[in-house]
């Protein structure tokens, strides 16, 4: 047995420093739900030499998987999708209850309501439908989950038996999912009191080959990690946004006001990146999760909460900048350069730059948008927005372009070439992606989050 010698005890050298690839003994593993996390460590675990079975429900995702296409856009998860089905190291199933693995790793969506409510059913239905059965598996839960939700599981019976029962949080991030997966900075692995000690070393052995820091702990604090984490990013970049506000009514520019703040080993560099607002499925339900679950608690959680509503009011702010910066942008034309949440992905939930295509849209501008994987997404979910197949078919004649995913691909567009294509050279950057003297140098008037109004400040002397 892994002995728990209290909260965060590390595993034995033995099995914290196995090395990659597997070196343990094969395992079958069933993966419910075919989302980035599902699809990630299914192809993840079927490169290790694991024999992986994908379980996926909705018909037209499923006949897509099967013939290697991946329905989102996730860097090398394709290729490595291809090549798992090609050495039959990976197959696609419609139902849990088909699986006969020894483990079964459960990935589905636990999304939040209006009000914050995780939404458990797609896990609650997994579990009903692996059912009480012999050999009993090993489940692993790995979508996220509000804390003391596993203990409620137990009580409504959905998971009988707690012993062969795990939270192993995922920390992966879109874009990045599958170099995350293979490098993880930690694993952290929940169990019961009543756990099973050969189904814990099992556990612990399969994610032991990364060669991450490992932590055993209890459910609860499993849960907790994972919202905590998520939180306290959210949190780090809420702070960068307001300090990069305060920079641009300061006459300071924040780039290298953060850079001396990070480069304090306490509070480090990263997610200090400042933006016009975070989104994802993830960092923004992670506030609201934190602070719903003090509240059941009877405590009010001041500093999410707080960062949640600091990162809707930057987003306003920024909207604002806009408005004033066009002189209202009713009845102008603006080009608005990215729809994703971020910058390798499809996705556009709680995306800052649909919120912001929205705002724009309501403020009567016309909103001439451009994205390299999310345009059909956000032209379903925005009415009246023009979704173009290129940044400078998106150009094309507009008052203004705004910045707003961090793609690459604006970073190294010929700019020269577009000053030329647009009405007037005004650009306003959500993502601080450009350099302000080359673009100056082009004759555009640029602006910045982070960065003063290049009209003189009224409290500079
Ligand atoms: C986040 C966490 O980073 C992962 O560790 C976690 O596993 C995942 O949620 C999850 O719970 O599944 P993700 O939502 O994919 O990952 O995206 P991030 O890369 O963390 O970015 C979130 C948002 O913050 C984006 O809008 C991004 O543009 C913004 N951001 C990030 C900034 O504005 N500044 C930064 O410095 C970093």
């Amino acid at each position: 047995m892994i002995r728990d010698e209290g909260p965060g005890s590390p595993l034995p050298a033995t099995l914290g420093g196995m090395q990659h690839p597997r070196s343990g003994p094969r395992r079958s593993i069933a993966v419910v739900g075919a989302g980035y996390v599902g699809l990630v460590s299914a192809v993840g675990f079927a490169a290790l030499g694991h024999a992986v079975e994908l379980v996926e429900t909705d018909p037209d995702r499923l006949r897509a998987l099967r013939s290697g296409q991946v329905p989102f856009t996730e860097r090398g998860v394709e290729e490595a999708l291809t090549a798992a089905l090609a050495s039959g190291d990976l197959t696609v199933l419609d139902r849990a209850s088909r699986t006969e693995s020894e483990i079964i790793l459960i990935c589905v969506g636990t999304p939040i309501d209006d009000l914050g409510y995780a939404d458990m059913s797609a896990v609650e239905a997994v579990l009903a439908e692996i059912g009480p059965r012999e050999p009993r598996p090993i489940t692993v839960i790995r979508s996220t989950m509000p804390v003391g939700t596993s203990q409620r599981l137990f009580r409504d019976g959905g998971v009988a038996d707690g012993s062969r029962f795990f939270i192993v949080p995922e920390f992966l991030r879109q874009g990045s999912a599958l170099a995350d997966f293979n490098s993880p900075n930690r694993v952290v692995i929940g169990r019961s009191r009543s756990v099973d000690p050969d189904a814990e070393a099992v556990v612990a052995e399969l994610f032991a080959v990364f060669g991450a820091p490992m932590r055993l702990v209890t459910l609860e604090e499993a849960e907790l990690i994972k919202n905590g984490a998520n939180a306290f990013l959210a949190l780090k970049i809420s702070f960068a946004n307001e300090m990069a506000g305060l920079a641009e009514r300061s006459g300071a520019d924040i780039g290298p006001v953060l850079d001396g703040i990070g480069l304090d080993p306490r509070i480090g560099a990263t997610y200090l990146q400042p933006s016009f607002g975070f989104g994802g499925s993830c960092l923004p339900k992670e506030l609201q999760t934190i602070a719903l679950s003090g509240r059941e608690r009877g405590l009010e959680m001041h500093v999410t909460s707080a960062a949640a509503e600091a990162n809707l009011a930057h987003q306003r702010l920024f909207a604002e900048r806009i408005d004033t910066l066009l002189g209202g942008v009713a009845g102008r034309s603006i080009a608005l350069l990215g729809l994703a949440f971020k910058a390798g992905t499809d996705d556009i939930r709680s995306s800052p730059a649909v919120g912001l295509a929205r705002w724009l849209r309501a403020h009567d501008a016309d909103v001439h948008a451009f994205d390299p994987a999310a345009g059909g997404r956000a032209s379903r979910a925005v009415p009246g927005l023009i979704v173009h197949d290129s940044a400078f078919a998106a150009l094309a004649g507009v008052d203004a372009a705004v910045i707003a995913t961090e793609w690459p691909e604006f970073k190294e567009m010929d700019w020269a070439s577009a000053r030329r294509l647009m009405a007037s050279p005004h650009v306003i950057d959500g993502r601080r992606l450009l350099d302000p003297a080359t673009m100056q140098a082009l004759g555009y008037t640029y602006e910045r989050v982070g960065s003063p109004s290049s009209e003189p400040a009224r409290s500079t002397p």
